[in-house]
């Protein structure tokens, strides 16, 4: 009988994918509930013929550098690889999966989430009414703006900024879009594509953040973008949180210019800028796009297909 190939997972990943990933492979599973810090995922990394990493794991140019020679394929538990330097990695041979496709909906819905949170102040009315402030029904309080009717800009029509643009026309919001190309995508036929961002921005009533996070897109949402938006406009934010310039969008929140936010991703998270906490006009979830059971498990599929693909000789269905 032949081995099974050696993997390390760097999380506690669903029970579901835990049961697979131990019955068709030896694996070592990071035994705490944090990430695993690099010093510790370099020594366990020794022997491993491949690694299930999650996006805490920053696989740099450093730690690439020092992976032992044995690991031939890391496959990422995320659609987003910003956490990967995939030319040293591609560069030291090793074969790279993710896994796309089976997040989108569960990340659409949280950027629906994060859109009517933010534009009904779910958090300030909420807080009100767990703090005791709730003491009657007012005309003039707690007001927030519709959705309906108003324009949905879109950065990045993927497949997560389609569904998002799916949803929001059954919000009957009306979907412009920047894209390196126009989709031509069914159901989308009425979406207005711009060449360029300027010319997005000038649209975005509510501006939803749905691109990868490269060296192009880092801050690409700063004061200068911020002033071509109309005033009182919405963002929107489910991709990654660097795309955003945080003190920009502060005094914009500060200032009016944004009426609002809905955040599921920060920079530098979880340690992120605590100048959201003093803004009631924010509504701020914990980067929880693909979390669902659903989601979740089928993630763990996916790596698990990239691995045994891979060790079967065979193309990874999820390459990067
Ligand atoms: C991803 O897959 O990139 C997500 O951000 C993790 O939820």
């Amino acid at each position: 009988m032949t081995s099974k190939p050696k993997i390390l997972a760097t999380r506690q990943f669903p029970e579901n994918v835990l049961i697979r990933l131990n019955k068709d492979y030896e694996a070592v599973v990071n035994s705490s509930l944090d990430p695993m810090p690099a010093e510790e995922l370099i020594q366990l990394a020794e022997g491993m013929d491949g690694i299930i990493c999650d996006p805490t794991c920053l696989f740099d140019e450093k730690l690439v550098s020092t992976l032992p020679e044995s690991v031939k394929i890391v496959t990422t538990f995320s659609v987003g690889y910003d956490h990967l330097n995939v030319d040293a990695l591609k560069s030291k041979g090793i074969a790279l999966g993710n896994t796309p496709d089976v997040l989108t909906d569960a990340t659409a819905d949280i950027a629906m989430l994060c859109m009517l949170g933010a534009s009904r102040m779910a958090y300030s009315a909420g807080q009100a009414l767990r703090r005791g402030d709730w003491t009657s029904w007012s005309p003039i309080e707690f007001l927030g703006t519709h959705v309906s009717g108003k324009k949905l800009a879109i950065v990045g029509m993927g497949r997560i900024g389609e569904a998002v643009a799916r949803r929001a026309q059954g919000f009957d919001m009306e979907i412009h879009y920047h894209n390196r190309r126009p989709v031509d995508a069914r159901g989308l036929e009425n979406a207005t594509y711009h060449e360029t961002l300027d010319s997005l921005l000038e649209q975005a009533e509510f501006l939803s953040i749905n691109c990868p996070l490269t060296e192009q897109t880092h801050h690409m949402i700063n004061e200068e973008a911020i002033s071509k938006m109309p005033n009182g406009a919405v963002l929107v934010n489910t991709a990654r949180g660097p795309i955003i310039d945080d003190n920009a969008v502060l005094a914009a929140l500060k200032s009016g210019k944004l009426a609002s936010a809905g955040l599921d991703v920060f920079e530098g998270e979880p340690n992120f800028n605590k100048g959201y906490l003093e803004l009631n006009n924010v509504f701020l979830l914990p980067h929880i796009g693909s979390a669902t059971y659903e989601t979740r498990d089928q993630m763990g599929f996916k790596c698990l297909d990239n691995l045994d693909a891979f060790f079967a000789g065979k193309p990874v269905p999820n390459p990067i």
